[in-house]
């Protein structure tokens, strides 16, 4: 058992580490050391709380870490990168369930029954607050992580009249609030059924109304919501430590939903509540010109041999195919020619934000030769051979030329303005937010078909012999 003030002194270090460990997380080269803050932080978090004054039945906790630590321990090996977001959606549901639980703890509490006056009324507001933020956050998580899995179709579920329904149904769980904060006892249990029955459903229809090209927002957006409701919980269990994290993760969160929306292009306060003001696109079905022309590895490895500016975006199919080892070897391989190779990252590439950074990361690219989407861009008329890896979206110039796509206004990475442009994938099927490319049609475009790892393999081949 420790004293408060160690305890105090413990949650001012966690939460030092917790800002340390954000702020490493800002870049590739000091990621690793962000996530160990991360990790030293939450054990003394954890410790310091377990080992509080008035924590007992240390028999239960001992055993609820055990498995847990167990569960997480398998999940994190098992996981496949590709599943990653779905993983990260499922975790923010947790977050959002435990503060719901926290909520109804603490209401039937019977310790927070003997507060008085103000500090009586504050606890009930924090309670109420705290289990409807949560509530949005359980099932919006479940549905993020439905639609990342493609259990729920990702498109967006719009109906007329949604935005008058969801402030309807807020301004119910106001006076259900109001209710609540006047019942005697614990009478009140019955307004916070209800509220958290109207939260769920409010969370359920705002991750339904957004889907497509929007999806990154939602994963950010309910990565903030998890971070409010965790405040909530702390501020319910007079946890500071709760409360500084929760602070920490929900504004983190939320500056990543506006730089992400600012890199697509998005008004923010459109995606949060679910494609507000937004017109519901139905297709683009518009005839595209020109006609599709596909290549071999042999005529890639020719193609490479002659450029000297070389360029590679990749996107989601390289995650899938695993592609960035061999990947890593192609560079090593231009690079020992003398080649300019350099990779173009979009900041929605893959199914999560850095999500090709952290892939190439793992084969060991150099992060100096991985550029940002804006200063490709730029230099895209002196690029020889584009390799587009397992990218669609990202890709797509009706982006910008098709008002009617549901991705129109997304900046791209601009491909088609370089000399050559080979696109490696498996089909002509359509990518996330299931659009045609026109850019497969362009007449310095060829497809060059097949699994991303197979494909890289053979140009490596090719350039080998
Ligand atoms: P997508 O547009 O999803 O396209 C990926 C392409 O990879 C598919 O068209 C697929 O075509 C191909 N592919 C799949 N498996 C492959 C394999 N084994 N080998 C070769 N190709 C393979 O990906 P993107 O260009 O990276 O764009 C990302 C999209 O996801 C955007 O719409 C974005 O808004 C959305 N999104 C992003 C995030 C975050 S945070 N990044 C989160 C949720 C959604 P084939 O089937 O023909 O091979």
């Amino acid at each position: 058992m420790i004293s408060v003030q160690i305890q105090t002194a413990a949650y001012l270090f966690a939460s030092i580490l917790f800002i340390l460990s954000l702020g490493g997380l800002s870049s590739q080269e000091s990621a690793k050391r962000g996530v160990l803050y991360g990790m030293v932080g939450m054990a003394i978090a954890i410790l310091s709380t377990v080992l509080g004054k008035d924590v007992q039945g240390y028999t239960y906790i001992i055993i609820a870490v055990a498995i847990a630590s167990l569960i997480g321990i398998i999940v994190a090996r098992k996981v496949e990168m590709t599943s990653m977001p779905q993983l990260v959606a499922i975790l923010h549901s947790f977050v959002g369930l435990a503060a719901v639980l926290v909520g109804f703890g603490s209401y039937l509490d019977p310790h927070t029954q003997t507060l008085q006056g103000s500090e009586h009324s504050i606890h009930l507001i924090e309670v109420f607050i705290g289990v409807f933020i949560g509530a949005i956050t359980f099932t919006g998580s479940i549905i993020a992580w439905g639609k990342l899995d493609g259990k729920i179709r990702s498109k967006p579920l719009v109906y007329p009249g949604r935005h008058v329904v969801n402030i309807t149904l807020v301004v119910i769980s106001i006076v259900l609030g109001v209710l609540f904060t006047m019942a005697h006892g614990t009478d009140g249990m019955i307004y916070l059924y209800i509220m958290t029955a109207i939260a769920s459903f409010i969370g359920v229809m705002l991750v339904m109304a957004i889907g497509g090209a929007d999806m990154p927002v939602v994963v950010s957006m309910l990565n903030s919501y998890s971070g409010w409701a965790a405040a909530a919980a702390g501020f319910m269990l007079g946890n500071d430590l709760l409360i500084v994290t929760g602070a920490l993760v929900g504004s983190s969160g939320a500056i990543l939903s506006i730089i992400m929306c600012e890199a697509m292009n998005r008004s923010f306060l459109s995606v949060i509540f679910g494609g507000f003001g937004a017109t519901p696109i139905t297709s683009n079905d518009e005839e595209i010109e020109g006609e599709v022309t596909s290549t071999t590895h042999e005529e890639v490895g020719e193609l490479l041999k002659e450029a000297n500016n070389i360029l590679i975006v990749p996107g989601y199919g390289m995650a899938v195919a695993k592609a960035q080892y061999p990947v890593y070897d192609l560079v090593e391989m231009l690079q020992k020619e003398g080649k300019k190779v350099t990779f173009g990252i979009h900041p929605v590439a893959g199914r999560l934000p850095g999500h090709m950074n952290v892939l190439l990361a793992e084969a060991n690219v150099s992060y100096d030769i991985v550029l940002e989407m804006e200063e490709v861009n730029d230099d895209m008329a002196e690029t020889d051979v584009v390799l587009v890896i397992g990218a669609n979206d990202i890709v797509n110039p009706g982006a910008i030329t098709d008002a009617s796509s549901p991705i129109y206004g997304m900046p791209v990475i601009k491909v088609w303005e370089a000399r050559k442009v080979i696109v490696m994938k498996r089909s002509m099927a359509t990518g996330y937010a299931g659009v045609q490319n026109p850019l497969f049609f362009k007449d310095n475009a060829d497809m060059l078909y097949g699994d991303a790892k197979d494909s890289v393999d053979k140009i490596n081949m090719a350039l080998k012999s």
